[in-house]
């Protein structure tokens, strides 16, 4: 096979030319970063399931309508995505209080929240990703008023849907991260879709009854068993039917 181009690599992930114009194969590493890259680390077999999971909450998005950059799985580590462009812009939501807000409020972690709560934080790390209103957003065009209208929306049902998927899997989304690009279709009208990927790494999952924390956390915090709690969600969304990443059948799953 003709060695493709590397596009981008990114910090746990990297991006090589597609097989047709408009797409990129979006490989997962085993590499793990906390703190805007200050804390680096390897999470064995994280990559293969970042991949599946991603895979699966991509794939549950698009059945309720909701635009993603994923187009199939391709093999264990890689899946074949849309191209987009990139809006630098990092959206939380969050449903309880954790990490950075319990910090910066001096709130113990788990209060709930009378409703959810967004924020947005630019996309850069050499400036510590700091947190952005919407004025910064549009003032240093980075997206348009519709644009975040639009991110706004999707991100609030995202929530939703997504809270109640994972309680139905006995975990509670605490918060996470997501980001969108914009695409355009083939009338050439644009749309902000999701981008990047939705996994352990970019949620706070904790057990719903043990309040046990199934997600990047473990390894932030240095409190061991990453792999087997990211092995875990994996486990109880259906996407890991047998013991481990290295039994995982090939399949493959087209949108
Ligand atoms: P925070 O508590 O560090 O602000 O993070 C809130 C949530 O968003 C948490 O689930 C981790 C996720 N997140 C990322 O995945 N990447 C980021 O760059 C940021 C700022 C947050
Ligand atoms: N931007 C951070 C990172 O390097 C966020 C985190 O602590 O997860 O992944």
């Amino acid at each position: 096979m003709a060695k493709r181009r590397r596009i981008y690599e990114g910090k746990t992930k990297d991006l090589f030319e597609g097989p047709e114009p408009g797409t990129i194969v979006q490989h997962f590493r085993d590499d793990a970063t906390a703190f805007n890259n200050k804390k680096q680390g390897t999470i064995t077999g994280k990559g293969v399931l970042n991949n599946r999971i991603s895979e699966y909450l991509m794939l549950r998005l698009h059945d309720i309508g909701v635009p993603t950059h994923f187009i199939r799985r391709l093999n264990m580590r890689e899946q074949l995505i849309r191209e987009v462009e990139v809006i630098p812009i990092k959206i939380v939501i969050r449903n309880a209080v954790a990490g950075s807000m319990a910090e910066r409020f001096g709130i113990d972690e788990g209060t709930p929240l009378p409703r959810s709560i967004v924020e947005y934080y630019w996309k850069n790390d050499e400036h510590n990703a700091p947190m952005v209103s919407e004025e910064h957003i549009t003032a240093f065009g980075w997206a348009a008023p519709q644009d975040i209208d639009d991110m706004l929306a999707l991100s609030l049902r995202i929530n939703d849907y997504l809270s109640g998927l994972f309680f139905g899997a006995r975990i509670k989304l605490v918060d996470f991260k997501i980001e969108f690009g914009r695409n355009y279709d083939e009338n050439g009208d644009m749309r902000v879709i999701v981008a990047d990927e939705i996994s352990p790494d970019t949620c706070r999952l904790w057990d719903s009854e043990t309040g046990e924390k199934l997600d990047k956390d473990r390894f932030r915090r240095d409190l061991g068993g990453v792999a087997e709690a990211y092995q875990e969600v994996a486990r109880r969304l259906g996407v890991l039917p047998t013991s481990g990443p290295g039994d995982v059948a090939e399949t493959t799953t087209v949108q």
